[in-house]
């Protein structure tokens, strides 16, 4: 029987956080187990414009071009749609950018176990609709992949309580591969991608995979959204990891997000800082928030305040998320992801 993971009664703070997560690493199930219970959120529904999810479609889906080569800016290789559509055989525009990748994030392991690099980029950049890998501790993706994995982390979707990371997880069953892409993804450098913009008015976008993409019709109010675009849509989809994101948020969210952060939500004097280090470029095991894909911090923000996250070092998260508003979330996701993801910005850049 593991031991339980502390709980820190009165008030949460880093040390407290590292101990819970310390505790809950120990005890970590290597197999699928039961859901743990996690304490009720108050009520709170998740937005659906925070997933974009196209309605399934009745067409069939045309085979994807294996003629004609594309390209991306800077990159010597070609690709056709074909082979960009391979999930067993990642796109890798840069191979020169990167260390050589394990077997399991290059090609995955078939059926299933789709390669890493195909969603997360080879770079371990990720997308907006997945996540940036690079940088995060190892011991953390170890982790986060059994949270798949046993279902104890899953999405607030309001259309699917699943996502292809349980698939890719499920796909590999042997931990001593998942800790090889843990290590490959750890040592990699996060570079920021996104320019946040604060408007009164957005571009009119249209549901593009779990993502938007301008449809060039005009603008619409921003109405209280957040919305990330790519700059190319046909970029994006090439898996090009140098396409460059804009982030629509509401005029006021910057310094908004800044007070949240700094000061910590109502009610909770801890600011994200405590847990998350200095310039919120992570501590031990708590991972680094800094520069990371808007779209991303903010569902992941809506994933701790529904408990769709209850994987065994979740916990901490709750109070910090239970007092925060959408605006708040949607504030704090601009702010985090305007900040440098690393110590020395100019490292990562071209
Ligand atoms: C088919 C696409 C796909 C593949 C393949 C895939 N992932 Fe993911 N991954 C996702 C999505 C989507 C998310 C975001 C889930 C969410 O927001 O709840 C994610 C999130 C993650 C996270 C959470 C990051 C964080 O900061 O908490 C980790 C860790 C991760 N993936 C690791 C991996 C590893 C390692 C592999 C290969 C063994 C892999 N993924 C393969 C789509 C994929
Ligand atoms: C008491 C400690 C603590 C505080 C304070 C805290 N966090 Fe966290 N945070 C954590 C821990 C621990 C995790 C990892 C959770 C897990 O393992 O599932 C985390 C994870 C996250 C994630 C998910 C990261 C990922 O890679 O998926 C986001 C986003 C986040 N925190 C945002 C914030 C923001 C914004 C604040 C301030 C408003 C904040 N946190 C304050 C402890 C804290």
């Amino acid at each position: 029987m593991p031991a339980k993971p502390r709980r820190c009664a009165v008030r949460m703070t880093a040390v407290c956080a590292l101990t819970m997560v310390a505790a809950a690493t120990r005890s970590l199930p290597a197999q699928p187990t039961a859901l743990p219970t996690a304490p009720a959120a108050k009520t709170f529904s998740a937005p659906a414009w925070a997933f974009p999810t196209a309605p399934p479609s009745t067409a069939p889906v045309p085979a994807p071009d294996s003629v004609t080569p594309h390209r991306v800016p800077n990159s010597a290789r070609r690709y056709t749609w074909a082979d960009v559509a391979n999930r067993f055989n990642a796109p890798d525009w840069f191979p020169a950018q990167h260390p050589p990748m394990p077997s399991r994030v290059l090609y995955g392991i078939r059926p299933e176990g789709r390669a890493c690099g195909y969603c997360h980029l080879p770079d371990g950049q990720g997308r907006p609709e997945n996540a940036t890998l690079a940088g995060l501790p190892a011991e953390y993706i170890l982790r986060q992949m059994r949270a798949f994995r046993d279902g104890t982390r899953l999405s607030a979707n309001p259309v699917s309580s699943t996502n292809s990371m349980h698939t890719a997880a499920r796909g590999t069953p042997d931990d001593s591969l998942l800790v090889e892409a843990a290590r490959y993804f750890s040592r990699l450098t996060p570079r920021r991608r996104n320019v946040v913009r604060e408007v009164r008015h957005v571009p009119t976008t249209r549901i593009a995979g779990l993502l938007y993409a301008y449809d060039g019709h005009g603008t619409e109010p921003i109405d209280g959204r957040l919305i990330e675009v790519p700059e190319s849509i046909e970029r994006h989809e090439l898996h090009d990891p140098w396409v460059r994101y804009t982030t629509y948020v509401p005029v006021g969210s910057l310094a908004r997000g800044r007070r949240l952060a700094t000061q910590g939500p109502a009610g909770v004097a801890t600011a994200c800082a405590t847990c998350h280090g200095p310039d919120l470029l992570g501590v031990g095991e708590i991972p680094a928030i800094a520069g990371r894909a808007p779209t991303y911090v903010l569902r992941q923000l809506i994933n701790f305040r529904t408990r769709a996250r209850r994987d065994s070092t979740a916990a901490p998260m709750y109070a910090v998320v239970d007092t925060l508003t959408i605006d708040d979330m949607v504030a704090l996701a601009a702010h985090i992801g305007s900040l440098p993801p690393t110590r020395s910005p100019r490292r990562a850049s071209r």
